[in-house]
């Protein structure tokens, strides 16, 4: 599967849970404005047929390198990013939760629907494939929710992109007002005052950006989107899909963009699925 395949395939099965990304897509997309995507996130499960080194090598077959490597201590995450020799490609950002080091209660909860998951083949539609077990109950999801946001929102939505990122620096719409042809320190809040007045809700853990100029990395998100999914029992919950992330990029001691990840940026971006909220 080429790249372009992939991402469109990736795009159809999030603006179907994340209609708000397809809106905010359209106030940028003015006049025919190309929004670029300046990277994905997937979520997945460690120890299991679909951890990080099963996934790895259907990115690398098209065409990608590793990029980094993190620890997310306290999440009890792990992840790593891939570049793309095309710089017009996508970066990708893989993390997996590490189950062996939630609470014992939570493992078990969480192995009734791992043992479900069948160790078969893979190809690169493993990443809209969604769930591979049956639909949570509702209990099972909110308990996990009380100790790892991350992991109950892939029990709901299993495996399936997490995020689309807009590439601010591509944005002119957002350059500075006097003209200059390229982004600016302001871009970024621009582009969140842009999302704000058109009625979406911005990820404010930490400070509506996360990073700074310092770390070459500024990196903004809405607050995840919200559907209706059926759980056991064919009860049906209003709970967090997906969001949509802004990043703007600085360039390096040698002039280049910096295209590398933070991982305190990161690690505040994996906020904004959380806040359940009662049935309403
Ligand atoms: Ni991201």
């Amino acid at each position: 599967m080429n790249t372009e395949q992939f991402f469109h395939c990736l795009w159809q099965d999030y603006t179907r849970i994340t209609p708000q990304a397809e809106q905010i897509h359209r106030l940028f997309a003015v006049g025919g404005a190309e929004v670029v995507n300046d990277h994905v996130a997937f979520r997945t499960f460690a120890d299991t047929p679909l951890e990080l080194n099963r996934l790895e090598p259907l990115i690398l077959a098209m065409g990608y390198v590793v990029q980094d490597e993190f620890q997310f201590k306290a999440k009890k995450l792990r992840a790593r990013s891939y570049q793309h020799p095309d710089a017009g490609v996508p970066k990708i950002f893989l993390s997996e939760l590490l189950i062996p080091q939630l609470s014992a209660q939570s493992q078990a909860l969480l192995q009734q629907y791992t043992d479900q998951i069948r160790d078969t083949g893979l190809d690169q539609t493993v990443f809209w494939s969604g769930r591979h077990w049956q639909a949570p109950e509702f209990e099972d999801y909110r308990a996990l929710m009380a100790e790892t946001e991350y992991g109950a929102w892939l029990l709901a939505l299993g495996l399936r992109v997490n995020h689309f990122t807009v590439s601010v620096n591509h944005l002119s719409s957002v350059f500075h007002p006097l003209g200059e042809n390229r982004p600016d320190r302001g871009s970024l809040q621009r582009v969140i005052t842009r999302v704000k007045q058109a009625g979406f809700s911005v990820n404010d853990t930490g400070g509506e950006i996360k990073g700074s100029a310092d770390v070459l990395l500024e990196q903004a998100s809405t607050v995840a989107d919200r559907q209706w999914l059926t759980f056991a029992d064919e009860q049906e919950y209003h709970i967090p899909t997906c969001f949509y992330e802004f990043a703007l990029r600085y360039p390096d001691a040698d002039g280049n963009l910096y295209q590398g990840f933070v991982e305190a940026n990161a690690d505040r971006i994996f906020s904004s699925t959380g806040s359940l909220k009662p049935k309403s």
